[in-house]
């Protein structure tokens, strides 16, 4: 949520924000600007409500300079404008500042500092930027007056910030909200995500919370919350730039559908060996082992997953899982087994609502593993444990290749432990032969697009409403498809129990509405099929997503049979391609959806 970039030392800060800020973009879309101190005391301030294009739109040759900040925003108070747009300036118009979070006490700031200031747009942001420099005009020099402010302000961000009175210097600091320093020869850039500042460096340093860091173009200094200086060493991203390109497709998502048959078999690679046994950590093994309940922590899609885990698990470990929502677990947290252990699911690792239970779980001193699609993120620096889903970047806001990589390395897990616990079910299951088939039958899938663009104009031309139905696992995919169609078509789409819609929902249905129907389990197969008969004679228009050994002939999509603890794997790849081609249909930008953000770094 929002992105931040800053560079001090090169000769077109502007250019390198502006191509920073379009990496960013999927963290947020509803303004964007930048701020660049230039030669002879010059200093351009650009905002634009809308997209990066637009702000680029609004760059004129002559802004220009060797020090910049910049930022692309995902509106959290106040509505998506030009005034509420990053980055601010203070009421002398001597500190300009981006932000990236949630300043909570921003009302009690304003009353007890900044009454007597006029503020320009209804951002939490402003606040900070007027309260440096109220320090700075109460006699303190700029560094003491961030870090003043820095005592003040509740919540979470990250900060930086330019004094035009010294533009050799950008002041940055950190708490909750990701943040990375990006070192150059002669220059250093800021991100709230390498892939922004990829082109220009691939050594980073990693920010912790509470920290603040002073950076110039030939040095940086980092301090913890008491002034002690902080060393710490460089990592190489392990980034390529043609990872984060979309190459000859037209759209991210397009391109990462396709990419999850190799997905899988970097999986395959990562997690086992070439005779086919299960690598991971002994200790984490050891670890869950020891546990007598797993709890899954995770939010969307990855929440969607963890449903899909909770099964696998169960089925080859015999340890009781249970699966939690982030954002309702913080604060409403059940009753705990003796010997708990958790698993965050996250592709950004970055989520502010599972952060929040992470923190809090650490605080408690309890075990926990982060399955995570970026390395270094803060859920896989807060967790115990860390297990990489080996994805490779994932820019759609709509998550896919993540959802399945997460469901494949929870079934590598799974494995492992069911074969250290020499359960039956877990020693006859060749993980990597039955991903390899997976693979290979998402394939197949991902072949039929024409087939699925033409069912998607007859279904889902007209439809404002449609449902996911099935059971089990089926029930869990008709969750995720549902999300998918609805997050970036518009058209209200609910997944639910197939054998639940007779209790209430089926009141929804009319003559006419869409039901995807999955079925992929032979024990609850002709249920299901029940339940669509039913919706059927109430007028549904219905689809059927099967496993060819339980097709009719008059389905509407059959899919290859694949080892039944990893039907989920292949049975959302058609529903992805149904959401993809129902949004580019209705003409929407099926990478950027209205109202949301790729990284959800506020709770
Ligand atoms: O990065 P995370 O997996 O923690 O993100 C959680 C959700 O915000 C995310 O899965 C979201 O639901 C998807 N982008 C939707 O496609």
């Amino acid at each position: 949520m929002c992105g931040i970039v800053g560079i001090i030392g090169k000769d077109n800060a502007a250019d390198i924000l502006v191509q920073g800020l379009e990496k960013l973009e999927y963290r947020g879309y509803d303004s964007a600007g930048i701020f660049v101190a230039g030669a002879n005391d010059q200093h351009y301030l650009v905002k634009s409500q809308g997209r990066i294009a637009d702000l680029q739109a609004r760059i004129t040759p002559e802004v220009n300079g060797t020090v910049g900040i910049g930022h692309t925003r995902w509106a959290t108070h106040g509505k998506p404008s030009e005034r509420n747009a990053h980055p601010h300036t203070s009421s002398n118009q001597r500190f300009t500042l981006v932000h990236n979070g949630v300043i909570e006490n921003f009302e009690e700031i304003k009353q007890e500092f900044l009454q007597n200031k006029q503020l320009e747009g209804e951002t939490d942001t402003e606040i900070a930027v007027h309260l440096v420099e109220y320090f700075s005009d109460n006699g303190l020099a700029t560094k003491a007056a961030f870090k003043k402010a820095l005592t003040i302000i509740k919540g979470s961000y990250a900060f930086a910030l330019i004094d035009r009175n010294d533009p050799e210097t950008i002041y940055v600091a950190k708490n909750k909200s990701p943040l990375l320093i990006g070192l150059g020869d002669g220059f250093n850039v800021i991100c709230s995500d390498a892939m922004a500042m990829l082109s220009q460096t691939n050594h980073f340093v990693e920010i912790a919370d509470g920290e603040m860091v002073t950076v110039k173009a030939n040095e940086i200094a980092i301090e913890d919350e008491k002034g002690n200086a902080v060393y710490r060493e460089s990592y190489e991203a392990q980034l390529n730039l043609s990872d984060i390109e979309k190459g000859t497709y037209p759209y991210y998502m397009l391109k990462e559908i396709d990419e999850q048959p190799s997905v899988m078999r970097r999986i395959i690679q990562a997690y086992t060996t070439a005779t086919g046994d299960t690598q991971i950590d002994e200790e984490i093994l050891n670890q869950i082992i020891a546990s007598d309940r797993i709890y899954i922590i995770a939010c969307g899609t990855s929440y969607n997953a963890g449903w899909v885990g909770k099964a696998i698990l169960e089925q080859m470990t015999n340890i009781p899982v249970e699966v939690h929502l982030s954002s309702e677990f913080g604060y409403n947290m059940p009753l705990l087994s003796a010997k708990p252990f958790f698993i965050f699911l996250s592709q950004s690792g970055e989520t502010a609502d599972s952060r929040q239970v992470l923190v809090q779980l650490n605080e408690m001193g309890l075990p926990s593993l982060t399955l995570t699609n970026v390395a270094g993120s803060t859920l896989s620096r807060e967790a115990d444990y860390t297990l990489l889903l080996h994805a490779g970047p994932e820019i759609a806001v709509a998550s896919t290749k993540a959802y399945t990589a997460q469901i494949a390395v929870l079934a590598v897990l799974a494995k492992a432990i069911g074969d250290q616990k020499a359960n039956p079910k877990s020693l006859n299951f060749d993980i990597a032969h039955e991903l390899s088939v997976g693979a290979a039958i998402m394939e197949t899938i991902i072949d039929e697009k024409m087939l699925i663009s033409q069912l998607v104009e007859q279904y889902l031309t007209d439809s404002r409403n449609a449902f996911y139905i099935g059971r089990g696992v089926d029930y869990f995919v008709a969750m995720e498809a549902s999300l998918k169609l609805k997050e970036i078509s518009y058209i209200q789409a609910e997944g639910f129990a197939a054998g639940e819609l007779k209790h209430g929902t089926i009141a929804l249905v009319e003559e006419g509405t869409p039901v995807f129907g999955i079925i992929t389990d032979q024990k609850t197969a002709a249920h299901t099929r029940g339940n669509l008969k039913e919706v059927e004679s109430r007028g549904a228009h219905n689809f059927v997503i099967s496993l060819e050994s339980l097709a009719k002939e008059t389905d509407q999509l059959i899919i290859p049979d694949v080892h039944p603890l990893l039907t989920p794997l292949v049975s959302i790849v058609p529903t992805q391609l149904i959401a993809y081609f129902a949004t580019l249909q209705r003409g929407y930008d099926v990478d950027k959806p209205r109202n949301l953000a790729k990284s959800v770094t506020v709770e």
